[in-house]
């Protein structure tokens, strides 16, 4: 067993609905064990600005339920620098950290895969992202939360969509990964999503239109992931304008109110299967890995192989949003 008294557990980047389930069960199964607990806010800026407090079991209670993180979060840009991490180092000496629990995506997990090297110090990552974009796990916290708010909007956009007759263009999250806006689409029965793995390949566009997708249908709904590769939804839309004057198309865009709500039963299991697995890896002498979920086993993924870009689309989905749209 790792020689560890005390662990720092921070939430860092967008906030998930799902975190404060990690939270609290880091916190819980780490005193369980007989090891402290300190709260790091805001990120790792509360590494850096001295932003630690201890907590103790009921430092967590009553918000398995609630959306965002009690934590606070934040995009620290000093912990990109050395100078930064430095005095981040120097922050856990002080406070008896031994080992840190980072609940971040991409970027968070990225710098605490560097500063895991740099100072040779233990960290275990939990994915907390609602993209769903992280390598070595099959979904991440947060993701199912925000794809059933996905579905409830796209849903009630269909009610005016069928009323209007009209062509919706609709963007949700997820940076350069498509899963929001594929499952989305699967989900509400829309009739296409464009998406980033697709993009170069194909005029995602270009094929919706020319499969005549309004050879069955008046209205129609068509999720976009937001970003450069796609163009997100505003461009698609004075696309749509210029190339088929045809339609009637009307744009919405969902932005943060997917990063928010309560988390699904789903997200909180997950957080909470997680959470006591970060301190089981830390017990059992792992570092610098990323718990994730593979076939409902709980496995730990190197942050190397974690934050590897093009995690690979779900089997089937593609072909199935294409079936089942005719
Ligand atoms: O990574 C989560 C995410 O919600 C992305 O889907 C989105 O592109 C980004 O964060 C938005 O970040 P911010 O809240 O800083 O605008």
């Amino acid at each position: 067993m790792a020689n560890i008294k005390c662990i720092g557990i921070l939430t860092s980047g967008g906030d998930a609905p799902g975190m404060n389930a990690a939270i609290r069960a880091v916190t819980r199964a780490a005193i369980y064990n007989g090891w402290k607990v300190k709260g790091i806010m805001r990120g790792y800026r509360g590494l850096i600005y001295d932003e630690i407090e201890e907590f103790k079991t009921n430092s967590v209670s009553n918000i398995i339920q609630q959306g965002g993180t009690i934590l606070k979060t934040a995009r620290s840009q000093d912990f990109r620098t050395p100078e930064g991490r430095k005095i981040a180092h120097e922050a856990l000496l002080r406070e008896g950290i031994d080992a840190l629990v980072v609940i971040g995506g991409d970027g968070s997990l990225t710098g605490a895969k560097i500063f895991a090297q740099e100072y040779n110090f233990p960290i275990v990552g939990l994915p907390g992202t609602i993209d769903n974009d992280l390598s070595g796990t099959d979904t991440t916290i947060g993701y199912d939360t925000a794809l059933n708010t996905i579905m409830e909007a796209v849903d009630k956009i269909r009610d005016t969509a069928t009323s209007h007759e009209r062509l919706f263009i609709i963007e949700v999250m997820g940076r350069e990964c498509g899963f929001l806006a594929l499952n989305g689409a699967i989900a509400t029965g829309a009739e296409a999503a464009i998406i980033p793995e697709i993009s170069m390949e194909k005029d995602q566009l270009e094929e919706l239109i020319s499969n005549g997708f309004r050879k069955s249908k008046n209205s129609s709904m068509v999720l976009v992931t937001e970003g450069e590769i796609t163009g997100g939804a505003m461009a698609i839309a004075d696309r749509v304008k210029t190339e088929y004057p045809e339609y009637d198309v009307r744009v919405t865009i969902l932005g943060h109110l997917q990063r928010g709500g309560s988390p699904t039963a789903a997200d909180r299991i997950l957080a909470s299967r997680m959470g006591a697995a970060a301190v089981d890896a830390l017990m059992d002498g792992q570092r610098n890995v990323m718990i994730g979920i593979q076939n409902d086993i709980i496995v730990n993924v190197p942050f190397s192989k974690a934050i590897k870009k093009n995690k690979p689309l779900g089997d089937g989905l593609l072909s199935t949003l294409k079936v089942l749209s005719i």
